[in-house]
This record gives structure tokens, C-alpha cells and sequence, in this order.
């Protein structure tokens, strides 16, 4: 994966509480690191309605509450679930190597 240049590490796993979410960065992609139960997940870490960072809200179970104006999204699909938020949210593959979390971003932006 080290010679694969789409996969950049983010950070360390001891980073993420259980049911926290961390803003990390890859060029100028903003992403939220989300542990689900001890499994972590990449979501594109600006709310789709408005701005805001996804990182800043709750999780609950498999599910983030955008800190602003409340929407919800499945964290596993980026799915929204609740208005006032239409659209999902982008998902980053993500890899595990020892303490390092990886994420798959094909293009800086
Ligand atoms: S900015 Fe997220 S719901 Fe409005």
C-alpha cells in the first residue's frame, strides 16, 4: 500500500476514541475519521447542507448528527438519513496497518 499513492496515512488509531470522530486532511479533501465500534471510517468532513464539520458532531451508534443543524448520515455509506441535509456524503476507502489508519484518496483536490 506504501507504493500506492492514492492511500496516505492519516493518523494513529489510538488517535480515535469509540464513538468519536477525528478531522484530519488530505490535500484539500477534509475528512472525518469516525471509530464505529472500534471499526474506523473516512467521511468527507463538510456537511453537505451547510458548513459545517462532521467531526464536531455526535455519533450514535453507526450514525452522525451534524453539529449544526442536526441532519444524520450513515457513517458506513455517507448516506443522509434526516433533513435538513439532501445529499450524502462522500466515503473514503480506509486500511489498517498496525496503528496506522490509511485512506484512499484517488485525487488531491
Ligand atoms: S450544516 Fe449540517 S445540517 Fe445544516
Amino acid at each position: 500500500m506504501s507504493d500506492d499513492p492514492t492511500w496516505h496515512r492519516v493518523a494513529n488509531t489510538d488517535e480515535i476514541d469509540l464513538d468519536d470522530a477525528l478531522a484530519v486532511s488530505v490535500g484539500d479533501v477534509e475528512i472525518a475519521l469516525c471509530n464505529v465500534d472500534g471499526t474506523i471510517y473516512a467521511l468527507n468532513n463538510i456537511c453537505t447542507h451547510e458548513y459545517a464539520c462532521m467531526s464536531d458532531g455526535l455519533i450514535e451508534g453507526d450514525v452522525i448528527e451534524c453539529p449544526l443543524h442536526q441532519a444524520q448520515f450513515h457513517i458506513p455509506t455517507g448516506k443522509v438519513l434526516s433533513s435538513p441535509a439532501v445529499v450524502d456524503l462522500a466515503t473514503y476507502p480506509v486500511k489498517i496497518d498496525g496503528d496506522d489508519i490509511y485512506v484512499q484518496i484517488s485525487e488531491k483536490r
